[in-house]
């Protein structure tokens, strides 16, 4: 990749999002000449592991990125807004996991199959934002199909897994799960409802406008990403009882008609995408194939037969890796070919 290595900082490192990033740059030999892993007081002293090593956790302070390159933030948006500039004043470009630059001007969000050029904006504010997990695998779709024939509309309802809430989702739905089966009683803390052997259609911060947050970051942060200011989107979000990995059903309304055969056939060519759609033999995008796999799965391929020019598919991604952490770390990959 480059023969140059990086001291790294990994901020938010005991987080469901860090400890994965940990895991990616090991999976994809990222040149880590120093790893500076960085939590809340909560965390000072934990050990992780890196490369077959531990390293200790210490606390984030604003001096803590001295002689960093690249960091990669997970830490939460409140978080993030007060100490990425301290990064990026030190000369450790950041790269953030948080809703708190995406729709800053001046900041670019990226999702390297989509827009990699984005990247070269760092250099305004020395921070790239990473976008939302649930928007990222949409785009990493809607891209190779908006190249070949134009959206007009998309509509997409998702299947949110637990992680997506980070640590105290998963906690939450391993004891809920575990007490209903020995019926025994607990009160939901992290969901407002219980989230065993349920849905829940919210969840999220509402807006005043019906929708909720995780559906708007959707909006937005998918026009930004695409260069589509103008696309019509709208999405409904839903979190189910799953551990990891994201399930999204996605119709779009294409300018020039697709056939089936040949959105599968874009899609099987675009990169990070592995087409799974064998409906006959039962296979199909699903989140126990896609947890632990760096790519967005796609099935269910086929023309909508309630409009011209329309398809209808599934979508599905390791929230915590292609979501987050591996493309977090792609981003970094580029940061350091093209521009450290
Ligand atoms: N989970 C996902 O699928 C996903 C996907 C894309 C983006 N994101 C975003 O990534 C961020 C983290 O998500 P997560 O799921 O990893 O959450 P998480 O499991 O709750 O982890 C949060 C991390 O932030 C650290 N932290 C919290 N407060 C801190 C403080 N005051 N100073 C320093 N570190 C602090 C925590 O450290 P302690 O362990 O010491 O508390 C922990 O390492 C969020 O902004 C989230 O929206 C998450």
């Amino acid at each position: 990749m480059t023969s140059r290595s990086f001291k790294v900082a990994v901020c938010g490192a005991t987080g469901a999002v860090g400890r994965e990033m940990l895991a990616v740059l090991e999976d994809r030999g990222f040149p880590v000449s120093e790893l500076v892993l960085l939590a809340s007081e909560r965390s000072e002293g934990t050990k992780l592991e890196f490369r077959g090593e531990e390293h200790t956790v210490r606390k984030l302070t604003a001096g803590a990125f001295r002689g960093c390159q690249i960091g990669l933030f997970s830490p939460g948006a409140s978080v993030s807004r007060e100490y990425a500039p301290h990064a990026a004043q030190a000369g450790c470009v950041v790269v953030d996991n948080s809703s708190a630059f995406r729709l800053d001007p001046d900041v670019p969000l990226v999702v390297p199959e989509v827009n990699p050029g984005a990247v070269a904006g760092h250099k305004k504010k020395g921070i790239i934002a990473n976008p939302n997990c649930s928007t990222i695998q949409m785009a990493v779709a809607l891209k190779p199909l908006h190249d070949a024939a134009g959206l007009k509309r998309v509509v997409v309802s998702t299947y949110q897994s637990v992680s997506g809430a980070g640590q105290k989702g998963i906690a939450e739905l391993e004891e809920q799960t575990v007490a209903i089966l020995n019926q025994r009683d607990f009160t939901p803390r992290k969901f407002p409802h219980r989230i065993a052997f349920n849905l829940l259609p919210g969840g999220w911060p509402p807006s005043p406008n019906g929708y909720n947050e995780e559906e708007m970051k959707m909006i937005n942060e998918t026009r930004k990403i695409m260069g589509l200011p103008g696309l019509a989107l709208t999405a409904t979000c839903v979190r189910v009882p799953v551990f990891v990995a994201h399930s999204e059903a996605v119709n779009v309304t294409l300018e020039k008609k697709l056939s089936a055969d040949e959105a599968r056939e874009i899609l099987r060519k675009a990169p990070g995408i592995k087409v799974v759609d064998a409906p006959q033999d039962h296979v199909w995008p699903m989140p126990m194939l896609a947890a632990g796999d760096d790519a967005v799965l796609v099935g269910r391929i086929r023309e909508d037969l309630s409009q011209e020019a329309g398809l209808d598919f599934f979508v599905v991604a390791d929230n915590l890796r292609k979501g987050a952490a591996t493309n977090a770390v792609q981003i970094a990959e580029i940061l350091a070919r093209e521009h450290l």
